[in-house]
């Protein structure tokens, strides 16, 4: 029989599932003037915000931000066509974190073509073109908002945007309560 041997540490660990997620307005949701509504969409859930920065994005970081998965998945030109976007102009980015939450941050987000994006969902809510439009027209699919996919491509471009000590530690009054953070 197996010997069962208890853990040096058996204490739960609180923050095992506590993420941080990387969100970009991009320069459309600038253009738009939705930044404040999409921002106060995280806030309402408690999320907790660690980095936030408005900037003009070099085209290297751009280019470390949607990287060759891009390429492979949709070709070449709509990663060019989508790094050409994202240096266009203004953009913000974000850092969010919380339990689960990249998930949840995707799921606020809605799908990638905003056509098909539920309501009550950022691209369900502030936009609409389709694939087949964009597909068409030689137009990158406008659809506002990039967040996280997963914790591997959390972690990447988290370190993308922001430098270690750009990301902020603090203890709102709502996480102490709800996650129980202590000073
Ligand atoms: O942003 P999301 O993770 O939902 O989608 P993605 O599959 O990682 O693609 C990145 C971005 O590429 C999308 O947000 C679109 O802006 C763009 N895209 C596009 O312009 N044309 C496509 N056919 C597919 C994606
Ligand atoms: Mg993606």
């Amino acid at each position: 029989m197996a010997k069962i041997t208890k853990s040096k540490n058996s204490k739960p660990n609180k923050a095992a599932k506590l993420e941080r997620t990387l969100v970009l307005l991009k320069p459309d949701a600038i253009h738009r003037g939705i930044v404040g509504e999409i921002l106060q969409r995280f806030e309402r859930i408690g999320a907790k915000m660690v980095g936030m920065k408005l900037l003009v994005s070099k085209k290297d970081t751009a280019e470390k931000h949607y990287r060759s998965d891009i390429a492979e998945r949709y070709g070449q030109k709509v990663r060019d066509q989508l790094i050409k976007m994202l240096i266009s102009g203004p953009i913000v980015a974000m850092v969010w974190e919380g339990i689960d939450i990249i998930a949840t941050v995707r799921k606020m987000v809605g799908s990638t073509y905003p056509n098909l994006a539920a309501p009550g969902t950022v691209r369900g809510d502030y936009a609409h073109i389709s694939k087949e439009y964009a597909n068409a027209n030689g137009l990158e699919v406008f659809n506002l908002i990039h967040a996280s996919g997963n914790a591997e491509e959390a972690e990447i471009e988290v370190n993308v945007w922001f430098k270690p000590e750009e990301l902020v530690q603090h203890r709102p009054i709502y996480t102490r309560l709800t996650l129980r953070e202590e000073d």
